[in-house]
C-alpha cells in the first residue's frame, strides 16, 4: 500500500515537492499532557515494551498536529539492554547503567544477541503503529549511533563530557573498536529488522558525536555509522544525524545516507556549502526557539524554509523538543510549515 502523505519520502529522494515535510525529534515526550497521563501510569520501559502503548503515545503527536512523519516511541538503549547491559532510565536523573563496561574483560561479556528475539516487542510497536497510521504519513525507526551508545556504556549515564568513554577508547583502542564493532553488528540486524516490520526510513542519531576532534570522530563515531548506512542503503533511507558535527559533513555528504541533520550551531548556507547541494538536509531550528512568541516562531520557521530552499529539506529541530514547551508554540512551527508559500 502506497502511503497517502508521502511529502517526507520524496523529500528523502530529493524529488520536488509542494512544501518541505515536517517531523520534530523527540516529537512523543513530556511537553504533551497526553503523553504525561500515560506516564504517571506506567514506568519508562513498560512503555517502550507495550506496543499498545508504544503505538498510542507514537500517535498522539500526529493526532494533536499532524507532522508528516511519525517515529517510533522506544529509546536508543534498548540495544545496550539487549547486549546483557543493565540500562535504568531513573525518574528525574535519565539513563543509569549499574555495570558500565570498562575493561577487555567488560568487552568480553557483552554479547551480539539475537535481535529478533530480543528486540520482538519492538517490531511488535512498529506493527500496531502501522494499524493506526493506517497508510497516511510514513513511520521512522531509530537507532543511537554506535559511538553514543558506547558513551552510556563507559559513562553509566549522561554527562557534560563523557570523559570517562573518551578516555576508554584513547588509552584502550582495542577494546573500544571491539565494544563499537558488536555495537555495529547488533544495530544493522536490529534496523534490518525494524524495517522489515514497517518503518519507512531510518534515523541514527549521533547525539554525543560532536564531543570528538574531527579525528577522532572519524576513527569513533563515522566510521561505524557509515557500515550501518551502508547495509541498510538499499533497504530504506537512512537520515544521519550528528549533533554538533559540522565538521564532518563534508565527509557524512559523500555518503549513501537519504538525508543529515543539521543543528542549530550550523547556518543553513553553511550546510549546504559543506555538504555540496545535492544531499537532503533535515533541521536545524534551535530548540529553545520554540519558547519564543508563535508569531515570531512562525518568522523565523518560514525564513528558515527559505535559507535551506524547499526542496530536499525536511524541516526539524536541532535537537530534541523540551519538555517546558507550550503545546501552541509546537503548533505554530509545524502550521508555520504547511503554510508555506514559495
Ligand atoms: O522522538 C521521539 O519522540 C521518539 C522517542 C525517543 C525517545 N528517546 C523517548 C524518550 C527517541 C528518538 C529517543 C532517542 C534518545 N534517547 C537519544 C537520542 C536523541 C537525542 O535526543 O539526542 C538519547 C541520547 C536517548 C537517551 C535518553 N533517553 C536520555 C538521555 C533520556 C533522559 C533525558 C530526558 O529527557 O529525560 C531518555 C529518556 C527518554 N527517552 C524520555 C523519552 C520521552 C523521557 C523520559 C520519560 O518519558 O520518562
Amino acid at each position: 500500500m502506497s502511503i497517502k502523505n508521502d511529502l517526507f519520502l520524496r523529500a528523502l529522494k530529493g524529488e520536488t515537492v509542494e512544501r518541505p515535510p515536517v517531523w520534530m525529534m523527540r516529537q512523543a515526550g513530556r511537553y504533551l499532557p497526553e503523553f504525561m497521563e500515560i506516564r504517571e501510569k506506567y514506568d519508562f520501559f513498560t512503555r517502550c515494551r507495550t506496543p499498545e502503548l508504544a503505538s498510542e503515545i507514537t500517535v498522539q503527536p500526529i493526532r494533536r498536529y499532524g507532522m508528516d512523519a511519525a517515529i517510533l516511541f522506544s529509546d536508543i538503549l534498548v540495544i545496550p539492554q539487549a547486549m546483557n547491559i543493565e540500562v535504568q532510565m531513573k525518574p528525574n536523573f535519565g539513563p543509569f547503567l549499574p555495570n558500565p563496561v570498562r575493561t577487555q574483560a567488560d568487552v568480553d561479556r557483552v554479547i551480539v544477541p539475537d535481535v529478533s528475539v530480543e528486540l520482538d516487542y519492538v517490531y511488535e510497536a512498529i506493527k500496531a503503529t502501522k494499524e493506526l497510521l493506517n497508510n497516511e504519513i510514513p513511520l521512522i525507526g531509530f537507532a543511537g549511533s554506535p559511538w553514543t551508545i558506547l558513551c552510556y556504556c563507559v559513562q553509566g549515564q549522561g554527562s557534560k563530557t563523557f570523559d570517562k568513554a573518551k578516555a576508554f577508547c584513547f588509552t584502550n583502542p582495542v577494546a573500544a573498536h571491539e565494544m563499537l564493532q558488536k555495537i555495529t553488528d547488533t544495530t544493522i540486524e536490529y534496523l534490518k529488522q525494524k524495517i522489515e516490520a514497517g518503518v519507512d526510513a531510518v534515523q541514527v542519531f549521533d547525539s554525543w558525536g560532536g564531543m570528538l576532534s574531527p579525528t577522532d570522530y572519524q576513527e569513533f563515531s563515522w566510521q561505524y555509522i557509515n557500515q550501518i548506512i551502508e547495509a541498510l542503503k538499499d533497504y530504506a533511507p537512512v537520515i544521519a544525524f550528528g549533533k554538533g558535527c559540522w565538521f564532518a559533513l563534508e565527509d557524512m555528504a559523500k555518503s549513501n545516507a537519504a538525508a543529515l541533520g543539521i543543528d542549530w550551531t550550523c547556518a543553513p548556507n553553511v550546510a549546504r556549502q559543506l555538504t555540496g547541494g545535492n544531499i537532503t538536509l533535515q533541521g536545524n531550528f534551535d530548540p529553545v526557539r520554540l519558547l519564543s512568541q508563535p508569531s515570531d516562531i512562525k518568522k523565523m520557521v518560514h525564513q528558515m524554509i527559505n535559507e535551506f530552499g524547499k526542496d530536499k529539506y525536511i524541516v526539524n529541530l536541532g535537537h530534541g523538543i523540551l519538555p517546558n514547551i507550550p503545546v501552541e508554540n509546537a503548533k505554530a512551527f509545524i502550521d508555520a510549515v504547511k503554510e508555506y508559500k514559495a
